[in-house]
Order: C-alpha cells, then structure tokens, then sequence
C-alpha cells in the first residue's frame, strides 16, 4: 500500500532534482548555431491593444531578464508589458515554433540616477509572471555574480544579436530579423581618442564596444547583451547603453559592476 505513495514522492523528487539542474546547468551552455537566439527576449507595450516593440533583452534565469534601464524609463505600467521568447521576427503577431510568451511582473533598476546625463546604471532587471521552459530555442546566459571571470580587455570578442536599423533615421523601416555579430572589446583610454563628444559616457560602469553600424545595434535599437564565452559556457557582460552617433563605438554597462545588486535581487 505504501509502496505507490513513496514511488510517487520519489517521483516527485527526481522530477524537481531534475527540474532544477537541467535550469541551473542549461546556462549558457550549449553548441550555438547561427540560427539559435535562445536567450534573446523581446519585450512589448500593449497601447490601445496592440503590440508595440519596446526593447531586446538577454534571458539569464528562467523567470528574469536583462535589459537597459533606459527601455523602461517613465514607465508606470508593467502590467501593459509583455514578453516573447525563442522569437526572431520582430512582430508579436507572427508566433514562431517554440514562442513563449510570459507577462512582465516587475522591474528593477539599481540605481533610479542620472539615467538622463551619462546614462550610468543603465541596467534593469525584469521579472516574468512565471518562469520561462527551457527548451532548445529558450535557455538563459550565464552570469559571473561572484566576478570570477577574468575581467574583459582591448580586442576580446564576443556575440550580439539584434535587429540593427539599416539607415540613420528612425524613419526608415527597420529589418525584420533577428542578426547575429561578433563584436570587440575596445580598451577604454582608445575609445576616449576616438570619441567626439562621448566622454562622459565613457563611466566607471561601462565599457565600450566596437560594433559597425547597421550591423547588430542600431540607431535607437536596444538589443541584447554582448554575450562572451568562458569555459563552454556563455554569460552576459554587457547591455547595450548609448551610441556616439558618427561612430560605431557603443557604450555598453558592465554587468560584473552590477552583480552584486543583481544576485540580491535574482536570487532572494
Ligand atoms: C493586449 O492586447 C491584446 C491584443 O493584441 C489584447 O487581446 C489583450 O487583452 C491586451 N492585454 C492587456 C493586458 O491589455
Ligand atoms: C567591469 O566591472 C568590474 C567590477 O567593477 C571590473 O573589475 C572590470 O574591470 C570592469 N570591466 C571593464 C571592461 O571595464
């Protein structure tokens, strides 16, 4: 008689051992194809009943995202804010295999400052109403919350995925798919030569990144993070601030500068 009953709960057990290591051991970790954008995540305004792109994130647990903090700036409503992932068209209409669509519960920034003057603590947090399946198509980044990665230097490489704008104007229509670029590192007293006027981007929680324009960041386009492999596994470094407009440098915020406030927040 009992032998059902603790088949069941052993059941139970083996079924959430595995649930959590197969989440906790799918970051990063994987033999990405140029055809995978698995932890890319968009988020979405619902004005007046439809749905209107608003920024590109990266997944990094199942029930959170990061984002810059500027997507979110004046927004009092993330109950109007939804979000789709294991998407590479841009049209929330247009559902591919293996979409998943969650809604945004709450989202946190660290530091509610000077998001206006240099951009600095341009970092958000987003929390789904539910956690995300890991599957194929969806699977988060890892993240160095302990800083244990080597600190990135002048050259080191890593990925991007966005949708890149082709011209130099909000008002030509943007390309539709999602793209994939290698992007550089590019040393911080370098990138302050080759800057006009971009110097007070150039803060303590940012590192800048060559990144050719109308490749993968484009004008007025946030796209998800710079993605850096380290031992087979890749993690998020970098989100995506601010652009010095004749220039493809890129400031990107520095995720290792904001892991501690990030562990508080994910793992609480
Ligand atoms: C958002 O818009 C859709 C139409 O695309 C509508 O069906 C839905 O009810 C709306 N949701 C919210 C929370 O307003
Ligand atoms: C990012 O921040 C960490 C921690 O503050 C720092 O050690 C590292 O040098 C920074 N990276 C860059 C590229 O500036």
């Amino acid at each position: 008689m009992a032998a059902p009953a603790s088949c069941a709960v052993l059941l139970a057990l083996l079924c959430c051992l595995l649930g959590k290591t197969s989440a906790d051991e799918a970051c990063g970790n994987s033999l990405l194809d140029t055809q995978q954008f698995p932890w890319h995540v968009l988020v979405y305004k619902n004005t007046t009943g439809e749905r209107h792109y608003i920024c590109g994130g990266s997944l990094i647990k199942p029930r959170w995202a990061v984002f810059a903090a500027h997507c979110f700036k004046g927004e009092s409503s993330p109950e109007l804010l939804g979000a789709s992932l294991g998407k590479t068209v841009r049209s929330w209409d247009r559902v591919e295999d293996g979409e998943q669509h969650r809604l945004v519960n709450r989202i946190f920034t660290n530091v509610d400052k000077d998001i206006k003057g240099r951009q600095a603590y341009d970092i958000a947090l987003v929390e789904f109403d539910q956690d995300a399946d890991i599957t194929s198509s969806v699977w988060p980044l890892c993240i160095d919350l302990k800083g244990e990665l080597t600190p990135l230097q002048d050259g080191d490489e890593g990925i991007m995925f966005g949708y890149g704008y082709e011209f130099d104007s909000f008002d030509d229509d943007p390309p539709k798919d999602l793209k994939r670029n290698t992007i550089h590192v590019v040393d911080r007293e370098k990138c302050e030569k080759f800057i006009n006027g971009g110097s007070r981007f150039n803060g303590a929680d940012k590192f800048c990144v060559d990144a050719q324009r109308g490749s993968v960041i484009g004008f007025g386009d946030s796209a998800a993070g710079f993605a850096r492999q380290n031992d087979g596994r890749w993690y998020l470094r970098g989100v995506p601030s601010v652009g010095v407009a004749t220039q493809s440098l890129t400031f990107f915020t520095n995720v290792t500068a904001h892991a501690s406030w990030m562990s508080k927040i994910v793992d609480q």
